[in-house]
């Protein structure tokens, strides 16, 4: 097990292209971290770095308190799982997992080692046997672990997407890494699959132990299975943080809107002064500002600001059980029951808005209603620099 850390690692990739600027970021021993943003943002480029399957262009990556910058991808004690996990498809799932060590030069006890005439017959009989058996010993033992003792001789086409994942993770954990590397593993599965080796990976994780860096676009993979999560756009990363951390204080737009489905609600503000009274006022409904908020918004007074509200703290039921909430009044233009809730697809002066409301309320496409706001859960954007105020 080990420590990963990268310290101002940067790419440039021929033509000038820039996929990671400055990444920073100290991984734990035995931590589960996960790196989401959307396409080409320089996730696969960050963790083929950590392979060693890609130069860096800056900087310096270290395993285990050792700089790997020039170590060999196979001497860096890690494995890594793709998103097409490329079985040898004429070996059977035994061969697939105990190929890597049967790679492998197996180191002889020497005392083991018989002296005499017929010594160097009689040890490489023995160390045959005894590299066997330890190679044995660690595929059935990766096999009880993912479950698929019963699946060691069929070939990989006799396997479904998902056991196929299993076999190959099974190849990475008997090669007993001290980093598991997973790059969009579970992309070529159905939703239903992915939902379940989520959970599976999550429970090998628990078991152990190991440092994992996990590679998605998917924000409920990494909200479910990280214990941080590392949201990267354009090459930066944008916060690093918990899941919960990162749901409840995003740091900036771009982290607020990406995590959380449906996405927070964007409105165009501006922060007005009425006598002492600080006022949210878009151009279709007016807010008070909250007192604890006071002294943070008082210098934006005058200034457009954007106000995010996710959609479960606009019309859900919580909302509504506050005593004397404010409001919105929007108009109701999609209804999507989901069974446990309501998704409203609403319009409130020019903008379209998302709240998760009670499914037993009774409304119909056309109504304006009132929605009671959260203020405690919203949320205030500086629009030019993106960063969160409130
Ligand atoms: N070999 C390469 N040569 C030039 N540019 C590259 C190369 N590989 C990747 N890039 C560019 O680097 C950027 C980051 O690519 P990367 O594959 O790391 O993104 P990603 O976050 O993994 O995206 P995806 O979610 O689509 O897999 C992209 O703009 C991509 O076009
Ligand atoms: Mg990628």
């Amino acid at each position: 097990m080990a420590q990963v850390t990268l310290e101002h690692v940067g790419k440039v990739y021929p033509g000038d292209v820039r996929a990671v600027k400055d990444f920073n970021l100290t991984i734990e021993d035995g931590e589960f971290i996960v790196m989401v943003g959307p396409s080409g943002c320089g996730k696969s480029t960050t963790l083929r770095m950590v392979a060693g399957l890609e130069e860096i262009s800056e900087g310096t990556i270290k395993i285990g308190g050792r700089i790997v910058n020039d170590v060999l991808p196979k001497d860096r004690n890690i494995a890594m799982v793709f998103q097409n996990y490329a079985l040898y498809p004429d070996k059977t799932v035994y061969e697939n997992m105990a190929f890597c060590l049967r790679m492998r030069k197996y180191q002889p006890e020497d005392d083991k080692q018989r002296k005499g005439p017929f010594a160097p017959l009689i040890n490489w009989w023995r160390n045959r046997r005894e590299k066997n058996a330890e190679i044995d010993r660690r595929v059935r033992e990766a096999a009880d672990i993912l479950g698929i003792q019963d699946l060691l001789d069929r070939r990989p086409k006799a396997l479904s997407g998902g056991q196929r994942q299993r076999v190959a993770v099974g190849r990475c954990i008997v090669r007993n890494p001290a980093v598991f590397l997973f790059d969009e593993p579970l992309s070529n599965l159905d939703a239903k699959m992915r939902v379940q080796m989520r959970t599976e990976i999550s429970r090998l994780h628990n078991k152990l132990r190991t440092t994992m860096i996990y590679v998605t676009h998917d924000q409920t993979e990494a909200m479910t299975m990280g214990d941080r999560i590392v949201v990267m756009k354009d090459g930066v990363i944008q916060q690093v943080a918990t899941p919960s951390e990162l749901y409840d204080n995003p740091n900036n737009i771009f982290v607020a809107g990406f995590i959380g489905t449906p996405p927070m609600n964007f409105f165009d503000v501006e922060i007005q002064d009425d006598n002492g009274n600080l006022s949210i006022k878009s151009d279709a409904f007016t807010l008070k500002v909250p007192q604890e908020w006071t002294n943070a918004v008082a210098p934006h007074v005058g200034r457009r600001l954007t106000f995010g509200l996710r959609p479960e703290h606009v019309g859900s039921p919580s909302a509504e059980a506050q005593s004397h909430p404010q409001t919105i009044a929007a108009d109701i233009e999609v209804i999507e029951p989901m069974g446990s809730e309501t998704y409203l697809y609403m319009k409130v002066g020019d903008a379209g808005f998302i709240a998760r409301v009670d499914p037993h309320r009774v409304c119909s496409v056309g109504d304006k209603i009132d929605l009671a706001v959260m203020m405690d859960k919203a949320h205030l954007f500086n629009p030019e620099t993106t960063e969160r105020i409130i």
